[in-house]
Parts: structure tokens; C-alpha cells; sequence
């Protein structure tokens, strides 16, 4: 019916990278070019499915287990997920990759923690350094950069568009895109 073919961008890097902001501008295209996208983030997986999960290892790890599955059954209705999570060990990422498989794309989006506490959009960093959130990625937990990852972005060299861009360009590669 939709005439597409699902699969998942999944975008790996600490908060405040840019990940989401290289969605909704990548969304934006895809939706031009008529392709029907689904945005997965923080903002509508932990608030609803996975309310119950903090920020723990094992609730990292079952938080991206969860988004995997729920990304799957998109895939299956040939959505294409733009996936947002800082899923920060390699292992986590793995484990991602065995649900979804060659359906995934892992997408860094290396922005230098610096840069990224810098930004502090969300006021979480400033959190962090002074105690009150515990845990954090980047500060007193690990983040681990992939290091192969099929697409690598720096947002704090390239545009969004050069970001953007280059995702495009691996989507008219796999066929997903299939006007120029
Ligand atoms: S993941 O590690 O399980 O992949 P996820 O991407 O879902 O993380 O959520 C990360 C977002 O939650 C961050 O962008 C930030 O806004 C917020 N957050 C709150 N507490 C933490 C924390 N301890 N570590 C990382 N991010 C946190």
C-alpha cells in the first residue's frame, strides 16, 4: 500500500549532538520525496513505553531492546524509523543490530562531549557536573564510539544539510530513495 520500504536510521551520540535536530530535518525531506517516517526519541519512548525505565545499565539496555522491537514492526509496514537514543555501549548497539539486522543503519553523530556541554539544551549537563542526576553519559557514565560506523556525522564540522545529505545519499544507495 505504501509503496516503500521500511527500514531504520538509527542514530547513535551523546545528548545534545544533534541527533533528533538531524531527524526532524531529514523527516522533513523524506516526507517531500513522499516517504512516510516515523521519528522514535527520548521524548515518545521514554515518556510512554518505557516510563518505567531509568538510566541503570540494564534499563539502558532493555530500553534499546524495546525501541529495537517496537522499530521492527515499523520496518514491517515499510516505515522508515528515524531513531534518536544515545545507546552508548557497543553492546547495546549489538544487540539492536541482532533484531534489527540489515534493516539498521547506525548513524554516528559525533559531536565532542565539549561541544555537546556546551549547547546543554535540556540544562541536564549542568545537572550532572553539580550531583543531581546521576549517571550521565558523558560525565560519570560511559559513552563508547562505535568504530565503524556505516554512517559518521560531525555536527560540529559539516551543516545539517551535509549531515542530511549524506544520509540521503546511503538511502538512494539501498534503494529506499528511488527518485534523484
Ligand atoms: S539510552 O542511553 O538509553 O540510549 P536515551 O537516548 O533513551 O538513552 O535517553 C537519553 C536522553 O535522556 C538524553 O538525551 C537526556 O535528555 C536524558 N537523560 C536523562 N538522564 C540521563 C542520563 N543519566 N544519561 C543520559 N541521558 C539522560
Amino acid at each position: 500500500m505504501l509503496s516503500q520500504k521500511g527500514m531504520v536510521i538509527w542514530m547513535t551520540g551523546l545528548s545534545g549532538s544533534g541527533k533528533t535536530t538531524i531527524a526532524v530535518a531529514l523527516e522533513k525531506l523524506l516526507a517531500e520525496k513522499g516517504l512516510l517516517t516515523q521519528i522514535l526519541d527520548g521524548d515518545n519512548i521514554r515518556s510512554g513505553i518505557n516510563n518505567n525505565l531509568g538510566f541503570s545499565d540494564e534499563d539502558r539496555k532493555e530500553n534499546i531492546r524495546r525501541i529495537a522491537e517496537v522499530s521492527k514492526l515499523f520496518v514491517n509496514c515499510g516505515v522508515v524509523a528515524l531513531n534518536c537514543f544515545v545507546s552508548p555501549t557497543k553492546a547495546i548497539r549489538q544487540q539492536a543490530k541482532e533484531i534489527l539486522g540489515n534493516d539498521m543503519l547506525e548513524v554516528f553523530v559525533n559531536t565532542p562531549f565539549e561541544e555537546c556541554e556546551k549547547r546543554d539544551v535540556k540544562g541536564l549537563y549542568a545537572k550532572a557536573r553539580s550531583g543531581e542526576i546521576k549517571n550521565f553519559t558523558g560525565i560519570d557514565d560511559p559513552y563508547q564510539a562505535p568504530v565503524n560506523p556505516e554512517i559518521h556525522l560531525h555536527s560540529d564540522k559539516q551543516t545539517l544539510t551535509q549531515e542530511v545529505d549524506a544520509i540521503l545519499a546511503e538511502l538512494r544507495e539501498r534503494g529506499i530513495i528511488k527518485s534523484k
